[in-house]
């Protein structure tokens, strides 16, 4: 039986869109039953309607609190009989109530190599740290921001030359990439937490090591 997925997006929906591609696969292991926006412009919403998913607008500023928000969420989230949470550039903060809730069922993605640069900006602080890579993150939520035991990464070389707009779109072509991968192995029950960490059963690991620059 294939989980039932809600992919929540407050933009583009860039990743949403990745996700709704890999699941057409016949044998892919997820639905995705319904996409739903804190925000009713996201541009996410009409690609999400074209690809004939049911979309739901759950305007956060027409509640007074998160509580009450997240409890409408909850609400429809249940009655599209969702099993699991894709965020996608959702742009709000989860209290522990919700998040607790739907623990080891929510999964985020997050545009760097975590823990390394939570929050916002993170190409910004790559570059500016002079890391020579950095990447991306699905994890599962846990209350703190941008935390959570992680079940893909992919590892983006930082380049000569690159600023954060070209860092951007190499890290989201890789976050097109790990996205689809990680809800796969959630939803195919491959991925299990163990203590703080996923412990990813009979997938193919990488072979070698990568070298930035790479030679000289
Ligand atoms: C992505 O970079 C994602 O990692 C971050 O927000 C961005 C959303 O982009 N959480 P999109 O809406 O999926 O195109």
């Amino acid at each position: 039986m294939k989980k039932k997925v809600a992919v929540l997006i407050s933009g583009r929906g860039s990743n949403m869109r990745a996700l709704i591609e890999a699941a057409l696969a016949a044998d892919y292991p997820a639905d995705i039953v319904r996409v739903i926006s804190n925000r009713p412009d996201a541009g996410g919403l009409a690609h999400a309607a074209e690809a004939g998913i049911a979309t739901d607008v759950v305007d956060h500023t027409a509640f007074l609190g998160r509580d009450k928000f997240e409890a409408e969420l909850d609400r429809r989230l249940k009655e599209a009989e969702v099993e699991l949470i894709c965020l996608a550039g959702f742009m709000r903060l989860l209290t522990s109530r919700f998040v607790d809730a739907w623990k080891d069922r929510l999964i985020n993605i997050h545009p760097s190599l975590l823990p390394a640069f939570p929050g916002l900006d993170t190409h910004a602080r790559a570059l500016a740290a002079g890391v020579r890579f950095t990447g991306c993150t699905v994890h599962f939520v846990r209350t703190e921001m941008d935390a959570g035991p992680i079940i893909v990464q992919a590892a983006v070389p930082v380049l000569p030359g690159d600023d954060e707009e070209r860092l951007a779109t190499r890290v989201l072509e890789a976050e097109h990439l790990a996205y689809p991968l990680a809800l796969a192995l959630v939803a195919g029950g491959r991925a299990s937490v163990r203590g703080d960490a996923v412990v990813i059963d009979g997938a193919a690991a990488p072979t070698g090591f990568l070298l930035n620059p790479a030679a000289i």
